[in-house]
């Protein structure tokens, strides 16, 4: 879908596959200028070429661990240089690692809290810090100790979460940090208000995407028959995640802050 976004810039994290290339590209293509972060060097210098090829916006992509605290904040601070502001971060970033609890894999544990909480939590400290002392300073001009919160910019972040932060079979650690991603997005949510930033976090059900790896292949469809059955409107698209998202960054979204959506493929309560 298309929606205005001319002169406004977003910061999309794990931009370079699935959903995050769909919402770089959607933003894009409505106008904004669009920096990616991501890990594989590869794939966000496809995804760039591919913003740039679109030939709106600006285009930007930094390698890094969204982990990496020194890493994003300098990577955010150069965004705000090149497009001179930023107006959405969506923290799109995830790895998934699945085991029973039983069989408890704390590597596993501690790389998937590191990328889909400490990710998270990093990205939002470097574009909030950015943010309030814009703020700050626009305050000081106008010689008041804090601007109304309509002074600022309407501003927005989405949290990509999960329908698993309900729990779901072998997802342990997934879950854990997909439920610890709606906690954070609801603090930020309550925290960052004053702002004029608006926090929410979408709960995708199944997407056909490489983070899912062989599990539609496997088993001769096993599985995708499994899910199929189980979600009503079916498997998924990149496109179905993308439009909530860009919905709560548009004007359309502006009276909406702390909203958990889950975008569930008409299936009501979890996976
Ligand atoms: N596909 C699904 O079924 C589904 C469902 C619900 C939620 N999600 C969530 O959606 C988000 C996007 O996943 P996707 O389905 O597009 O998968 P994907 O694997 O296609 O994309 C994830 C991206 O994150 C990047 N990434 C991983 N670790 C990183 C790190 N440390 N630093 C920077 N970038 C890193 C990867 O390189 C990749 O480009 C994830 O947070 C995922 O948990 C996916």
């Amino acid at each position: 879908m298309q929606w205005s976004f001319e002169g406004k810039g977003a910061i999309i994290t794990g931009g370079g596959s699935g959903i995050g290339r769909q919402i770089a590209l959607d933003m894009a293509n409505s106008g904004a200028n669009v920096a990616i972060l991501d890990i594989v060097e590869e794939n966000g210098n496809k995804v760039l070429e591919e913003l740039k090829n679109i030939g709106k916006g600006k285009a930007l992509f930094h390698k890094l661990s969204v982990s990496d605290k020194e890493a994003v904040d300098t990577a955010v601070a150069k965004t705000f240089e090149v497009f001179g502001d930023v107006d959405f971060l969506v923290n799109c970033a995830g790895v998934l690692r699945d085991f029973l609890i039983s069989k408890f894999n704390e590597k596993y544990w501690d790389f998937t809290v590191d990328v889909n909480l400490k990710g998270v939590a990093v990205c939002m400290q470097a574009l909030s810090t950015q943010w309030v002392n814009l703020s700050k300073a626009k305050a000081k001009e106008k010689g008041v100790k804090y601007l109304e919160t309509t002074d600022n910019p309407p501003r927005v972040i989405v949290n990509i979460s999960s329908m698993a932060a309900d729990g779901n079979m072998g997802q342990l650690a997934y879950s854990a940090t997909k439920a610890g991603v709606v906690g954070m997005t609801l603090t930020a949510a309550k925290e960052l208000n004053r702002y004029n930033v608006r926090s929410h976090a979408v709960k995708p059900t199944l997407i056909d995407t490489p983070i899912i790896g062989d599990l539609l292949s496997k088993d001769e469809g096993k599985f995708k028959n499994m899910y199929e059955n189980r979600i009503p409107f079916g498997i998924g698209k990149t496109s179905y995640v993308s439009d909530v998202v860009c919905f709560l960054c548009s004007e359309g979204g502006y009276f909406l802050n702390g909203c958990i959506i889950p975008i569930n493929g008409g299936k009501v309560g979890g996976l």
